[in-house]
C-alpha cells in the first residue's frame, strides 16, 4: 500500500547494500521516496539500485565510509546536489568481525596459557584494534552521518534519523564483547540525540532486530550444509516465534517510526523486532 508522506522525500541509507536496509531501500522507493544508497562496495549498491530502478523508482549509489568524516561529507555533496537535503537518515552501516568475536563462550584457562591452541580466542586474546573497529563501526558510524546530514535536516527543521540497535544491546549476548559494547551505547545515544534535536524538529527513533540471516551471521547461525548450529538452535530456543527473522518483517516499524503523522509523538525509542526474544528467557 503506498503512502503519499514518504512520496518525493528523500531518504539517506546506509549499509544499503547490506541484508535489512536494501529491504528498507527498496520499500521506501516503492513508496516514491526518492533513496541514496551508501556503503562502501559500489556493486553491491549497484544491485540494489538496478532493481529499484527496474521496479519504477529513483535511486543513487554513494561508496562512502560512514567511520570517515570527510567521506561522509562528499556523500553529503552528491546527495544534496542530486536529491536535495534528505527528510530521512536510515543509519543502518553496521555489524560485526570475526577478528571481533571470542571463541568461548565463558574464560578458558587456555587463552592466557604460553601454549595457548591457534584456535582459540578468548577476552584475553582479543585485538584492541579490531574492538575498536567494531565499535567505531557501529557508534561513529552512526554518530557522523548524524551530524553531517543531520545539519542540514536542522536547517529545515523536519526530518527523522532511524539508528540500529541489537539483542545485545539490551542484555549482552555471549562472545561479542565490542558489539555488545556499541549496540547499547546506540540505545543510550538514540534517547539522547532525540533530546537534544526536538528543538531542530528532529525525531529519532531506532530498531533493534532480533536475529535476521545474514551473510555473516548465517556462518554462526548455521553449519555448511544448512542445518541449525548449536547458537542458532540457541536463539530459536529462546525466540517464542521459532524462527529467524525476514527483513520484510522489519518495515511496518521503520515506517511507523519514520512516519511524520503516525509517530508524530515518539521520539527518543528503540524499537525491539524480534519475534519475542527480548521477552524469552528460554527455561
Ligand atoms: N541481521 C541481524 O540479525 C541484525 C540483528 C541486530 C542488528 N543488526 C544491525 O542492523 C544493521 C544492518 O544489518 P544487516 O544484517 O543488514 O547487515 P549487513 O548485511 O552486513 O549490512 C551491513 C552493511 O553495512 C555496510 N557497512 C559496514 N561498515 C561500513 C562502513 N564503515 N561504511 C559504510 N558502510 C558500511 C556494509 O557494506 P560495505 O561492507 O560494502 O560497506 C553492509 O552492506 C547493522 O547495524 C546491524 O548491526 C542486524
Amino acid at each position: 500500500m503506498n503512502d503519499p508522506f514518504f512520496s518525493g522525500k528523500t531518504a539517506v541509507i546506509t549499509g544499503a547494500g547490506g541484508t535489512l536496509c536494501s529491504a528498507i531501500a527498496r520499500h521506501l522507493a516503492a513508496q516514491g521516496t526518492r533513496v541514496a544508497l551508501l556503503g562502501r562496495t559500489p556493486a553491491s549498491l549497484e544491485q540494489v539500485a538496478a532493481d529499484i530502478r527496474s521496479a519504477g523508482g529513483t535511486a543513487l549509489t554513494v561508496a562512502c565510509d560512514v567511520t570517515d568524516p570527510a567521506s561522509v561529507e562528499r556523500a553529503r555533496a552528491a546527495v544534496v546536489a542530486e536529491f536535495g537535503v534528505p527528510w530521512f537518515l536510515i543509519n543502518g552501516a553496521g555489524g560485526n568481525q570475526t577478528e571481533a568475536i571470542t571463541t568461548s563462550v565463558q574464560f578458558d584457562p587456555a587463552e592466557i596459557a604460553d601454549d595457548k591452541p591457534a584456535g582459540l580466542r578468548g577476552f584475553f586474546n582479543l585485538d584492541p584494534e579490531k574492538v575498536d573497529d567494531v565499535i567505531r563501526t557501529n557508534t561513529l558510524g552512526t554518530i557522523i552521518p548524524s551530524q553531517v546530514f543531520g545539519r542540514d535536516m536542522a536547517a529545515q527543521h523536519r526530518g527523522s534519523i532511524l539508528t540500529f540497535g541489537s539483542m545485545t544491546s539490551y542484555r549482552p549476548i555471549t562472545r561479542v564483547p565490542a558489539y555488545a559494547t556499541a549496540k547499547t551505547g546506540m540505545v543510550s545515544f538514540t534517547a539522547w540525540l532525540a533530546a537534544y534535536l526536538a528543538p531542530a524538529g528532529i525525531r529519532v527513533n531506532g530498531v533493534a532486530p532480533g536475529f535476521f540471516v545474514n551473510d555473516r551471521s548465517r556462518k554462526i547461525l548455521m553449519n555448511p550444509d544448512g542445518s541449525l548450529s548449536t547458537r542458532g538452535q540457541n536463539v530459536i530456543h529462546h525466540t517464542p516465534l521459532r524462527r529467524f527473522g525476514e527483513a520484510e518483517e522489519l518495515l511496518g516499524t521503520v515506517t511507523w517510526l519514520l512516519h511524520d503523522d503516525q509517530a508524530k509523538f515518539v521520539t527518543g525509542i528503540m524499537v525491539p523486532v524480534d519475534g519475542g526474544f527480548l521477552a524469552c528467557p528460554g527455561v
